[in-house]
């Protein structure tokens, strides 16, 4: 937050002018009212339209008053000095919105919801030099998809943008993606439904627009980026199968999880997460469980015989430093392994169906960077 004085009184009498010149308010005042109004105010202070905290749950952006009142925005508390109101910008089904750090919610949110639709939310880029939006899934409940990995009941897409993003569908909260602007076209959300029977339906989606020359820019080709020294990675639609016939897995992915490499460190190690069942990528879980196989090297698939779904670490090694001579894994189980390949990605792939999945979890794999050594640094 900058908070500069601008103008000085010469009569002694100060006046205060608002002056904001930042993107997003010109971009807002066309947006709510079609006029242009580059200034606010008569004044002595300018300030940044800048993240101030919001309330516990969302974030907000410091603007005055009217601008928070324009932007159908709820103020909370007071930011930039007490001149600014932090204002949280909720938008719904059919809405356009080109401020940063607005949350597109369902309908009634956070109630469920229950109605056939199919609802479209535009971004539109809050100035010319931003180049990408995080999108973060806080609540994110749509139905399963069908047996063989396909959302048919809820589906959420992503078009217009420069990336590759998968249809979506089941339990997502607490991830997130990456998309790109593809020069100055919007970026559409889009999330049909089809039954009014998802008794949990709900989503609340923060969308976070990043400059291009910003550091927590996502490399290109990055679905999900993460940036700390350890963290733990989900497929989409994680979780157990429970009740439900086919696979938690969903069809035609084929995404990039990055992790930026922090200084001092050349390498990272990835493992299973979260027990046994936490890497159940191909072939019938159910038959693993069975046998005593699940979670370990017996169910564990390499190379060649991952056709179907697999992820991909380049040039791993295993914990007693022999190499894997393969970049693919998949089946019941996954071995910890080791990569010094730069820079750190996995590659996740599924194909068009997962008819022979059965009770498939998908993967949770937690990372750890791997300091450097005299070796890594010669080699
Ligand atoms: C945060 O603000 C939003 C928007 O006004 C509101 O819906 C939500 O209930 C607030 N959350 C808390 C924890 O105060
Ligand atoms: C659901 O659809 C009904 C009938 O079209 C409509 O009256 C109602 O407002 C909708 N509810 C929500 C939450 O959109
Ligand atoms: C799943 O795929 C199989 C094989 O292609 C097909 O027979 C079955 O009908 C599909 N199930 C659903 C629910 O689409
Ligand atoms: C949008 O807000 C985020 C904080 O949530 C901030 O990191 C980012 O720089 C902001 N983007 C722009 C273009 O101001
Ligand atoms: C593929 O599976 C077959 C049969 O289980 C096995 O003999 C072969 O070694 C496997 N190939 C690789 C690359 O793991
Ligand atoms: C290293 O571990 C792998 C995977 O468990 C195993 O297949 C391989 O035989 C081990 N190599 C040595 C030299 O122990
Ligand atoms: C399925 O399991 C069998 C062993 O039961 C294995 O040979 C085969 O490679 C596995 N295929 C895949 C795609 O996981
Ligand atoms: C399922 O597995 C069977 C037996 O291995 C194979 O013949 C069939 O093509 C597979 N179905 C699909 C959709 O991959």
């Amino acid at each position: 937050m900058s908070l500069r004085l601008l103008v000085s009184s010469t009569t002694g009498f100060l006046i205060l002018f608002l002056i904001n010149t930042d993107a997003s308010l010109q971009s807002l005042s066309t947006l709510r009212t079609g006029k242009f109004f580059p200034f606010f105010g008569v004044g002595l202070v300018r300030f940044e339209n800048g993240p101030c905290g919001g309330n516990s749950t969302l974030e907000g952006t410091c603007y005055t008053r009217r601008q928070c009142a324009l932007a159908d925005g709820v103020g909370t508390a007071r930011c930039a000095n007490g001149i600014g109101v932090c204002c949280i910008i909720q938008r719904t089904c059919g809405e356009v919105s080109s401020l940063n750090n607005t949350y597109f919610v369902s309908p009634g949110y956070p109630n469920a919801y229950t109605n056939t639709s199919t609802c479209t939310f535009t971004i539109r880029k809050c100035g010319p030099d931003i180049c990408q939006v995080r999108i973060d899934f806080l609540t994110f409940n749509l139905a399963q998809p069908n047996e063989n990995g396909t959302c048919v009941t809820d589906a959420f897409y992503v078009t217009g943008g420069a990336s590759n993003v998968p249809i979506l569908c089941g339990e997502n909260s607490g991830q997130h993606i990456y998309v790109d602007f593809n020069m100055a076209n919007d970026i559409v959300l889009t999330i049909s439904t089809s039954a009014s029977t998802i008794a949990s339906r709900a989503w609340n989606i923060k969308i976070s627009q990043i400059g291009c020359n910003c550091p927590t820019r996502a490399p290109s080709g990055c679905l999900q980026y993460y940036t700390d020294l350890t963290g733990t990675v989900n497929s989409f639609n994680y979780g157990s199968a429970g009740s439900q016939t086919g696979t938690r897995q969903l069809v035609n992915e084929n995404y990039g999880v990055c992790v930026a490499m922090q200084a001092g460190y050349c390498g990272i190690t990835w493992m299973q997460s979260g027990g046994a069942y936490s890497f159940t990528v191909t072939n019938n879980t159910y038959t693993s469980v069975g046998d005593g196989t699940i979670g370990t090297g017996a169910s564990s698939v390499l190379g060649s015989n991952c056709t179907t779904d697999f992820v991909v670490i380049p040039a791993p090694i295993y914990i007693n430093g022999t190499l894997v001579n393969t970049d693919r894994f998949c089946g019941n189980g996954f071995p910890p392994v080791t990569s010094y390949s730069k820079p750190f990605v996995l590659t996740v792939v599924t194909n068009q169906n997962e008819v022979n999945d059965t009770g498939n979890r998908g993967f949770s794999l937690t990372y750890n960077q791997v300091p450097c050594t005299g070796a890594n640094l010669i080699g």
